[in-house]
């Protein structure tokens, strides 16, 4: 496909952190690259740091001087927003001020500067693509370009097409991103596109496990990161992008789908924003900044004696790898797939229901650990364990657990504990982005794997996990809240009958 011509010039409009990265972008792959914003020493001061982050590139030797000082060279600032008449500029990006009113004014102005063929494109994060594009004489050229922060490091492109939005203009802008170096994914213009509506339950999930004390931040933060294989947790992340940040995206989405539970968004994180606790940005958010407070230690549980040895009845599933890495001697029988520990308490998987639900229907104290992205190389996990089970059963639990090499954080009977409920409600959410045709699989796994660097894409982890697993899952968790939020996405429940891949176009 036919991308932008590189002798065209490109112009962005708004230099902050966006488009003064996007600028960068345009200008490395060859474009004249205009920039212009309403605070002219805002444009000339981003100007500079490009020039200045050019230079560290080509320190690294990730280009050579020539190419850094030819990049640079090429950005130009430009004084006034009407002298892009007669420029001849190809596409304008505009990363100005998250609002639909000064994004659609910013465009009725830019329809009478620029040619017929210039293509207008948005880098909004959350607004409605078609909407901003509803009151432009020629909407068919206006699209979406959602560049990630930082645009020149992060790979992902969302491109975004509206109601009205020409396929040609889609497949152009598409071969120009894949052209300046990015991974474009298609995109339907609908709420939180793929990555920031995907997304979602990553954070929810873990909100909602701290409002309901389930556990710390800490711990949730370390179980998702060593056993759920996530780079960052939900709390040191949103503390990074900024608690007011994070929250205005939930709450937009949550509106736009009107207020559906699943998007709910967390009190926790509305009275930090109250508070001006917005993260790393103002010293404070879920931790503390300020010089010389170290973040609190995730607190361990204490293992207990390893048992001499235990009865495995039937499949265990994950948990079996960890009884190999304990090495404790094992009498298999067939059964349900439960561990019988030598005090008589029972050890099986979660599967979305309350440990004291479980232990109520086998008629003993259970303790269940947590789901794992890879039970072989995991170093934590999280159980649970049912209400007034002896604390001899947690010790038995813990004492094998620590033989198999792992770390074990104990919270409390929170249906589905960490690692599983986030996962599944991951897998659910990118299954109701394929239905709703926001996206193909293809795109919407590549989209969460560059997007927000999770280890594995959703649809293919839903696969690897077994969407009927995950049915399961989801369906037990709706049963122990009732609140809708947990409401399987009628598309995974298909895939789970029919045994049908979950990256299978529709
Ligand atoms: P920012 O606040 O750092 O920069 C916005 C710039 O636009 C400022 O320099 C401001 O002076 C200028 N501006 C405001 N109104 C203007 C107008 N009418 N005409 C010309 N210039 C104007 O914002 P940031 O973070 O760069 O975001 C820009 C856009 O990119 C927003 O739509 C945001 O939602 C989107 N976005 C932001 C991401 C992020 O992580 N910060 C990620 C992806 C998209």
């Amino acid at each position: 496909m036919v991308s932008l011509d590189p002798a065209q010039p490109v112009c962005v409009i708004g230099s902050g952190a966006m488009g003064a990265g996007i600028a960068q972008v345009a200008a490395v792959a060859g474009h004249r690259t205009l920039l212009f914003d309403a605070d002219q020493d805002r444009a000339r001061k981003a100007v500079d740091d490009i020039h200045e982050r050019l230079r560290r590139q080509a320190e690294k030797g990730r280009m050579t001087s020539a190419e850094a000082d030819a990049a640079g060279e090429r950005i130009q600032v430009l004084e006034a927003l009407a002298d892009l008449r007669g420029q001849g500029c190809g596409l304008v990006v505009e990363a100005i001020v998250e609002n639909v009113g000064a994004k659609q004014d910013l465009f009725a102005d830019l329809e009478t500067f620029v040619d017929a063929g210039c293509i207008l494109a948005t880098n909004t994060s959350s607004l409605s693509v078609t909407g901003i594009g509803a009151r432009l004489s020629a909407p068919g050229r206006f699209v979406g370009m959602h560049f990630f922060n930082p645009a020149p490091l992060m790979p992902l492109v969302e491109i975004v097409s509206g109601l009205a939005t020409d396929p040609k203009v889609t497949e152009l802008v598409r071969a120009t991103a894949e052209a300046w170096g990015k991974t474009p994914v298609d995109v339907r213009s609908t709420p939180g596109f793929v990555v920031n509506r995907v997304a979602r339950p990553f954070y929810a999930e873990a909100f909602r496990l701290y409002e309901e004390r389930a556990a710390d931040a800490v711990t949730i933060d370390a179980v998702l990161r060593e056993a759920g294989g996530f780079k960052m947790g939900p709390f040191e992340l949103t503390d990074l992008i900024g608690q007011d940040v994070n929250e205005i995206v939930t709450r937009t989405v949550w509106r736009s789908f009107s207020h559906d539970p699943r998007y709910l968004p967390s009190a926790a994180q509305r009275e930090l924003v109250e508070a001006g606790w917005l993260g790393r940005k103002t010293g404070r958010g879920f931790y503390d900044y300020s010089a010389g407070v170290s973040r609190p230690v995730v607190i361990d549980a204490e293992p207990g004696p390893r048992p001499d040895r235990i009865l495995v009845q039937g499949d265990m599933g994950q948990l079996s790898v960890l009884l190999e890495r304990s090495g404790v001697p094992v009498e298999h029988l067939n059964g349900d797939g439960v561990v019988v520990l030598p005090s008589g308490g029972m050890l099986t998987t979660t599967d979305g229901s309350l440990a004291t639900a479980r232990a109520a229907r086998l008629g003993r104290p259970v303790v269940l650990v947590d789901y794992l992205l890879d039970p072989t190389t995991a170093t934590r996990v999280a159980v649970a364990a049912s209400e007034r089970a002896p604390a001899q059963l947690l010790g038995e639990v813990t004492g094998l657990l620590h033989a198999a090499g792992v770390q074990v954080s104990v919270v409390d009977d929170a249906p589905g504990l960490v690692v599983g409920r986030t996962v599944a409600m991951l897998v659910n959410s990118a299954v109701d982005a394929l239905w709703q045709g926001v996206a193909g699989p293809a795109d919407i796994d590549t989209a969460m794997r560059l997007g927000t660097n999770y280890p594995v894409g959703p649809l293919e982890w839903g696969d690897r996990w077994g969407a009927a697993t995950v049915v399961e899952f989801l369906d037990n968790l709706a049963a122990a809240y009732g609140d809708g939020r947990y409401r399987v996405c009628p598309l995974l429940r298909r895939r789970a009958l029919s045994g049908t891949s979950l990256l299978a176009p529709i």
